[in-house]
Parts: structure tokens; C-alpha cells; sequence
């Protein structure tokens, strides 16, 4: 078939499979460019498909030649309609490292629940043993609680009164200002629930349980603080209370792998245009312009930028640098005072007007479209392309 883009609001309905293949043979040219990380070996991936998890997985087969388990929730192709671009990202990054003679499995299902537990825990009982490295890089709007049943859904919302500000739609360029009122103790309840470090506790509690965590293992989730422009709707609204409580689990979690001389972390990771982000209020025209500002510095970095380097100059260097609250930061750079100086001053000044040259509104709307495999240089999109594409070694 012939495939365009449909967007329906900050989503993308279709993606293409040529797009998504490029995107991941890109990622693991530029891992591969930077040589060899003396890094993790086994590793299991819990939002492997896309964004951070994706970049985490190709950096750890391609980077260390490390096997990996790739868990992740995505949709399959059906005839005439293609699959989510998660499902094609992991069927070619399965392709690529069997080419390579790396091990690579991959399980589609609901990772909050106990079901994907086992069977992932069964899958490395069966074929690795003992893993060294767990990724926990989910983000999700909605989860089921394993043992109530109940469905909690996060929020994004302020908490310190109604948040006025800018924001754009990237479609359209159009700066508008919004109002958010403020949520309440539910709402911070289940966002927590959802996006907080529970279920991390779940996985490792359940991989430690069945003795598949090898001496010295590490496990790694990720956050974000940003800046004083968005701190009202994120790191001071709901979200950020969930990250608050992720980054407390890294602490609970090291404890009970002292056995195992194991250790938790949570690294703190840049603003990056990812489905996860373009659905919360005012950060695509914080992106923008901070893009505008990194890539003038020479600063901006992707996904697989950050997880390289995250890799080679944190996790596995000789030592884990971490910041006062015990976290490693690779928002460095998007947090240095002269990058957060330059994107409030263009704060200011975004109108509709003036944004598209203020800011970086094209380099956004490229990313946006290439997670979806579109706009991928390279890729001829007159071209008829099977949709049908299976992924390898899905269990
Ligand atoms: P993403 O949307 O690209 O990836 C989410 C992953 O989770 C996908 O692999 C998806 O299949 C998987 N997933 C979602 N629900 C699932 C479920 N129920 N069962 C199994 N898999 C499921 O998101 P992104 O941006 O890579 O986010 C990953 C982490 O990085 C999140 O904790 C996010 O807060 C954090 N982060 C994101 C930043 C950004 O700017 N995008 C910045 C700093 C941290
Ligand atoms: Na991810």
C-alpha cells in the first residue's frame, strides 16, 4: 500500500514501515560510529519500541553487543492498514541485530501486568540465565493495577493554582495562550499510580524473586526535571509528583539488591519530541525553542545521543556521576544557564508570528513526523510498501 500521514490532533494514525526501518539502521549507525562501550551484556528493555527504550536497546546490542529483551505495547499491521511505529521499529531492530549475531526477542503485551511479568521472567530463565541491565523507559496515559483490576488514568495538570501560558500547535504554528486548572489529591493520586515507580518495584521485585538478576546489576529509569518555563504543568504539576516518587523508588529498589552489590538509578534525560511529549500542554513550544537554541550552540542531541552518551560517559564509565538528589543527569546541556537564559528571552517574543523564525518550529515538526517513519530522508514515499511486516522474534 501507499502510505501518507493521518494526524488526528498531537497523534499520527498511520506510520511508515520504510521510514521506521530507516530511523533504526540511523540510530545504530550512529552507535556504532561511536565505537565500542564496555557495557551491559543481557539486557531486558520495558518500553523498548520507541523514544528512550529504543535508543536504550540499539545502544545495548549495537554499542556492547549486549542480547536484549525488548518489551512494549504496540499494534500490529492488519491488511490495508499499517501496524504502530513501535511494532515496525522492533521488527527491524530485530532484523538488524540476528544480521549482526546478536540476540534479540521481543514481547508484546502490558507490562503492568503480572501475565508479561512471567513470561518475561520464563524467556530469561529459558534463554539468557541472568541479565545485567534493566531499562525501565514506559510512558503511558492509562494503567490497569495488577491486582485491583482498576483502570487509573494520569493527568497533566498544575498544582500551585490555574497555569497560564503559551503554548503552539505544531501543526499549525498557531501561539495561543491556554489556562489549565489546577488538579487535586486524585489527580495526583493516580498519576502517581501510573507514572510513578511502582510497577519498576513489580519488575524487579519479580525478576529478583524467580534469581535472574545477575552480581552487579544495574537497572536505570528515566525522568525529567526542565525548566522554570514549564515547571508549573511538569515538574511542579501532577507528572512531576510522579517522578518524585520514581526517583524515590530508584532508593527502595537499591536496598533490596544490596545482596546483589546492585544498584538503581534514575537518569534525568533532555526534552525530546516523542509521542509521550507532544501531548503535554506548553512543552512543543518550550521544544522548539530550545531546539533552536541547542542546535545554534551545537548542544542538541536526539534519543540515541543522549543514551550513547548517557552509556558510555555515566552507566559504564569508570564513574557514575550523579547529582545531589543521587540522580544521573544527561539535561545537562539543555539545562545550562546560558541555553535556559536565551530560551526564556525568545519566550517572550514567540507569537505566531514571529515563531517560525524565533524558533525551530520545522526541526519539531520533522520529529514529529519521523517517529511515525515520515519525512525520513532517503525514503520514496510515491513507493508501494508492504505493511505486513512481522516482527522476528515476538513471542
Ligand atoms: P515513548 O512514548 O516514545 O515510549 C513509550 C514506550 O512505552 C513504548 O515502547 C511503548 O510501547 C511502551 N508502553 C506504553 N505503555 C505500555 C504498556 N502498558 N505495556 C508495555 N509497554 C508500554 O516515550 P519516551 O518519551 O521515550 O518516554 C520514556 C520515558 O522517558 C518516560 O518515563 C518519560 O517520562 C521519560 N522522559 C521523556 C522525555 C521526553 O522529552 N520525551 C524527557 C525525559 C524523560
Ligand atoms: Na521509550
Amino acid at each position: 500500500m501507499i502510505i501518507e500521514p493521518r494526524t488526528r490532533g498531537f497523534i499520527c494514525l498511520t506510520s511508515h514501515p520504510k521510514g521506521c526501518e530507516q530511523n533504526v539502521i540511523d540510530q545504530i549507525e550512529y552507535v556504532t560510529s561511536k565505537g565500542e562501550i564496555e557495557g551491559p551484556k543481557k539486557v531486558l528493555v520495558i518500553g523498548a519500541s520507541t523514544g528512550f527504550g529504543l535508543a536504550s536497546r540499539i545502544t545495548s546490542a549495537f554499542g556492547s553487543n549486549a542480547s536484549t529483551i525488548g518489551v512494549f505495547l504496540e499494534k500490529p499491521p492488519t491488511e490495508g492498514r499499517p501496524a504502530s511505529p513501535g511494532w515496525y521499529n522492533s521488527a527491524y531492530f530485530e532484523e538488524q541485530a540476528h544480521k549482526a549475531g546478536l540476540y534479540a526477542k521481543s514481547i508484546n503485551g502490558d507490562a503492568f501486568s503480572h501475565e508479561i511479568k512471567k513470561q518475561t521472567v520464563d524467556l530469561i530463565k529459558a534463554d539468557l540465565g541472568k541479565i545485567d541491565l534493566v531499562i525501565y523507559s514506559l510512558a503511558s496515559p492509562v494503567r490497569v493495577h495488577p491486582d485491583s483490576g482498576e483502570k487509573f488514568k494520569s493527568v497533566l495538570k498544575p498544582l500551585e493554582g490555574v497555569f497560564t501560558n503559551n503554548t503552539v500547535d505544531f501543526h499549525t504554528g498557531v501561539v495561543s495562550e491556554i489556562s489549565i486548572e489546577p488538579g487535586n489529591q486524585e489527580d495526583i493520586d493516580n498519576t502517581v499510580t501510573v507514572m510513578g515507580g511502582e510497577d519498576w518495584g513489580f519488575w524487579i521485585d519479580a525478576l529478583q524473586e524467580a534469581d535472574v538478576l545477575a552480581p552487579g546489576f544495574k537497572t536505570v529509569a528515566y525522568s525529567y526535571i526542565g525548566s522554570e518555563l514549564t515547571e508549573a504543568v511538569y515538574r511542579k504539576g501532577t507528572i512531576g509528583r510522579a517522578k518524585d516518587h520514581l526517583e524515590a523508588t530508584a532508593f527502595t529498589i537499591t536496598d533490596k539488591l544490596k545482596a546483589l552489590e546492585g544498584k538503581a538509578y534514575v537518569s534525568v534525560n533532555k526534552a525530546l519530541v516523542t509521542q509521550a511529549s507532544s501531548a503535554i500542554p506548553v512543552i512543543p513550544l518550550y521544544i522548539s525553542l530550545l531546539y533552536k537554541v541547542m542546535k545554534e550552540k551545537g548542544l542538541h542531541e536526539g534519543c540515541i545521543e543522549q543514551i550513547q552518551r548517557l552509556f558510555s560517559e555515566r552507566l559504564y564509565a569508570e564513574t557514575t556521576e550523579t547529582d545531589e538528589k543521587g540522580r544521573i543527569r544527561v539535561d545537562d546541556w539543555e539545562m545550562r544557564d546560558d541555553v535556559q537564559a536565551e530560551v526564556a528571552r525568545l519566550w517572550k517574543e514567540a507569537t505566531t508570528e514571529t515563531l517560525p523564525t524565533l524558533g525551530d518550529l520545522e526541526g519539531y515538526n520533522t520529529d514529529f513526523f519521523n517517529l511515525f517513519g515520515f519525512k525520513v530522508e532517503g525514503i520514496d514515499y510515491d513507493e508501494d510498501v508492504n505493511e505486513m511486516v512481522e516482527i522476528p522474534g515476538l513471542q
